[in-house]
């Protein structure tokens, strides 16, 4: 295949030109990096693995009318996606304590929460992600009213969807993070689930045992990253062997 026009590397991913207009190439990388990329490695098959989980996760939400930029799996490593303009937040939802929520407000590790609770963070690597209000939101312009409406409806269905998927295998969504994007049709203005869904930006635990199968195993050394992440794929039914 020719030579394509990168058009952006991030930790975990690089996009490519794509091959018709409003379209890019995703290309899922084998490196793993946590803490804002203070500790990092490679981790054989993890960009295979994530390729197809998110395919899985995306092809879903499109399947139930949730609208995403995933529009075909390319091969083992690539996906084709619909290009929009990324809202520079990361949307965090979480139905569990665990992580930044557990350290921030003392909360013990599992403690159940009384609903969900969706947090968002200013995408910002050199500020290392601050989280933001809804003020901060509107007062910088990053989003709109209708955008942030939008935008928790969205991110509420995304929970429903993924965590009846995950409990269905056994596996429970403590919490996740997506990104969103706009995208236009003519003048119409709508938004769109983008980046990735993966245990790369999930929490996900063994329902039974707690066992951690997502990237708090490299965060926090707890055994073989790809090994959790083939666990997950296999209770989805999602074979990477297979390609
Ligand atoms: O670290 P924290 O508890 O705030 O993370 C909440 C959720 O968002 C976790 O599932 C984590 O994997 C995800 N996340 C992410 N990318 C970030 C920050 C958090 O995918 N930059």
């Amino acid at each position: 295949m020719a030579r394509r026009k990168k058009i952006y590397e991030g930790k975990a991913k690089i996009l490519y030109e794509g091959p018709e207009p409003g379209t890019l190439v995703q290309y899922f990388k084998d490196d793993a990096t946590a803490f804002n990329a203070q500790k990092k490695d490679v981790v054989d098959g993890k960009g295979v693995l994530n390729n197809r989980l998110s395919e899985f996760f995306m092809t879903g939400l499109n399947n139930i009318g949730v609208p995403t930029h995933f529009i075909r799996r390319l091969n083992m490593r690539e996906q084709l996606v619909r290009s929009c303009e990324i809202i520079p937040l990361e949307i965090v939802v979480r139905n569990v304590a665990a992580g930044s929520l557990a350290q921030r407000l003392g909360l013990e590790e599992g403690a159940a929460l009384p609903r969900p609770i969706v947090e968002y963070y200013y995408k910002d690597d050199k500020l290392n992600d601050p989280m933001v209000t809804e003020e901060h939101i509107a007062a910088f312009g990053w989003a709109s009213q209708q955008d942030m409406d939008d935008i928790l409806s969205l991110a509420l269905r995304v929970n429903d969807f993924l965590s009846g998927v995950m409990i269905a295998v056994g596996i429970k969504l403590v919490d996740f993070k997506i990104e969103v994007g706009r995208v236009y049709d003519g003048d119409y203005q709508r938004l769109i689930v983008a980046d990735e869904i993966s245990p790369d930006s999930c929490r996900l635990w063994d329902a039974e045992t707690g066992q951690k199968l997502d990237k708090d195993v490299f965060r926090r050394d707890l055994g073989n990253l790809a090994d959790a992440y083939t666990e997950v794929a296999r209770r989805l039914g999602v074979m990477p062997k297979n390609s």
